[in-house]
């Protein structure tokens, strides 16, 4: 089987984001980080439901959306993590984080095996990756909705995602240009000792969403990279590199029957009239079939 790459949700997102295979539904959950927007896509007949999240200020951007045990969405939004109900359409604060950088806002976030939520944050964007440095943390929220800070001094806190086996913990800090790892302690969430196991090369772009495959090996979309890079962990090698027509690779995640669909998020922000001409479908959503691997279930926050 070829690989094959195809454009499957034309409605362009400034930064499109975080994209979630639900199950149930057989729905792709997705924001649009800066177009402050939840949107949930149905690839059986191509309807897409839009909820506007927060009030249109700046930074009070939604970094992620990811679905709830008990119905609905959790979201990290501006400095908040907040409970979505999606029939109502409103939007609840579980807590705040950050209360001392009220120009933060979270970015990236994904559930954890047991149903927490672990979320990062980032200053401000002048322009696309360019901000005050070190400004971010890595948060978690459990099923008690109590908060922990992991670690702060982070860049760009993107992609994430956790072993097959829950003992590892991989993590992007975008400006370190490296995928990184950690012992992972399922019973309480707590990370230690961090090593690197990926260094990207130059052309590779800027690291951001990942996400895992049922061989225990990182899917990874490169901001400015155009593509989406395949490596092995354990190894550190990179093992496949899948191009995209669009620079701005934001995120990934594997969906449809079997998990056997990458789906591929894209941006459009902080590209100019030129380089919106050559890449007509910046900020779309793109399936990539034939890739022969898969993913696994996704998980939903327990509490
Ligand atoms: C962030 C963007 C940032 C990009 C590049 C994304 O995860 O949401 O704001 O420009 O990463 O690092
Ligand atoms: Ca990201």
């Amino acid at each position: 089987m070829s690989i094959k790459v195809e454009c499957v949700i034309k409605e362009k997102n400034a930064i499109g984001e975080g994209p979630v295979w639900e199950e149930k539904d057989e729905t792709l959950l997705y924001v649009d980080i800066s177009g402050q927007k939840i949107h949930r896509w149905n690839p059986a007949t191509n309807q897409i439901q839009t909820m506007t999240t927060g009030e249109p200020i700046t930074n009070k951007f939604v970094g992620c959306a990811v679905p709830r045990r008990s119905g609905g969405y959790v979201i990290g939004e501006g400095t908040r993590f907040a409970a979505v109900d999606w029939a109502s359409q409103t939007i609840t604060t579980i807590a705040h984080i950050d209360a001392d950088k009220p120009n933060n806002r979270f970015n990236d976030g994904k559930v954890d095996p047991a149903g927490r939520l672990f979320a990062g944050t980032m200053a401000l964007e002048e322009r696309p990756a360019v901000l005050e440095p070190k400004q971010g943390s890595l948060f978690s929220l459990h099923t008690d909705l109590s908060v922990v800070k992991h670690f702060s001094q982070v860049d760009i806190s993107n992609g994430l995602d956790w072993s097959l086996d829950h003992r590892t913990f991989y993590y992007i800090d975008s400006l370190t240009y490296t995928v990184e790892a950690f012992d992972y302690d399922i019973n309480t969430g707590a990370l230690s000792n961090w090593r690197m196991v990926y260094r990207l090369e130059q052309d590779e772009g800027v690291p951001d969403g990942m996400c895992i495959d049922s061989d225990g090996r990182l899917w990874v979309a490169c901001y400015n990279g155009g593509r989406v890079i395949h490596i092995d962990p354990h190894t550190g090698v990179r093992l496949q590199t899948v191009k995209l027509p669009v620079q701005k690779t934001t995120s990934c995640c594997f969906g449809g029957r079997n998990y056997s669909d990458l789906y591929v998020t894209s941006a459009y922000l902080g590209m100019d009239e030129s380089d919106l001409a050559k890449q007509p479908q910046a900020g779309c959503v793109f399936k990539v079939t034939g890739l022969g691997a898969k993913g696994i279930p996704t998980n939903s926050f327990a509490g």
